[in-house]
Formats: structure tokens, C-alpha cells, sequence
């Protein structure tokens, strides 16, 4: 079971701890549940409204994640990533820091994420 921490400096005293229960829900989902107010807009990896970093909070790398193709597009509009970054992330198979929170699987990993 993954722990994921949400965590924002305007809401220092509001950071949840979260398990998610099963590997299809989105990292927006989660929040929402856990009434954690991470921005969203359309829900959907286009508007780029819910942006988040995530970081791993243990010593353990960090498992590959492939970057959906609206969060490639979103995330270079937005200035988190270049196409450089972008390639090496694939080739490398690390995760992406940058997320859209509305397209992040939630897997089994603790991680911290910062909105
Ligand atoms: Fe629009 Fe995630 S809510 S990109």
C-alpha cells in the first residue's frame, strides 16, 4: 500500500496521509477524496491546472513512470519540462518530479506531493 503525502506551504497544518486502496485511481482522485485542495479544471491532462511536484520520501528509488502523452504536452506548455528532460526520463526510466495530478496513477510507492 502507498503512502502519499500531500503537502502545501499555505496549508502547513492541513498535510494528509492517504493510503490508496487499489492501482487505477488518479492522484486527483485521491485528493479529492481526502478533501486535500489540490486545483483542477478539466480533468482530463489538458489544462494543467493540477500540477504537482512528487518526490519519493524514502531512500528507495523512485519506480519508472512513462509520462502520459497530454502530460508531455501540458508539462512542456508549462515550462516544467523540456523535450530533453522529457527523452531522458524514457530512456533513463525514471519518473517525472512534474505530474498532472488528474493523469498520476497512484501506485505503490510513498511518495510526497507538493501542490
Ligand atoms: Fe486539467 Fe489535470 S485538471 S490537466
Amino acid at each position: 500500500m502507498a503512502l502519499v503525502t500531500f503537502s502545501n506551504p499555505a496549508h502547513k497544518d492541513k498535510t494528509v496521509y492517504a493510503v490508496a486502496g487499489s492501482h487505477t485511481e488518479t492522484l486527483l482522485k485521491l485528493a479529492k477524496t481526502n478533501q486535500v485542495p489540490v486545483q483542477f479544471d478539466c480533468q482530463d491532462g489538458e489544462c494543467g491546472h493540477c500540477v504537482v511536484r512528487v518526490t519519493s520520501v524514502d531512500k528507495k528509488d523512485r519506480m519508472g513512470y512513462h509520462l502520459t502523452d497530454k502530460e508531455k504536452t501540458v508539462l512542456r506548455e508549462l515550462g516544467k519540462l523540456t523535450a530533453d528532460d522529457i527523452d531522458r526520463l524514457a530512456v533513463d526510466d525514471m519518473p517525472s518530479e512534474w505530474r498532472l495530478a488528474c493523469q498520476m496513477i497512484v501506485r505503490d510507492e510513498d511518495v510526497l506531493v507538493e501542490y
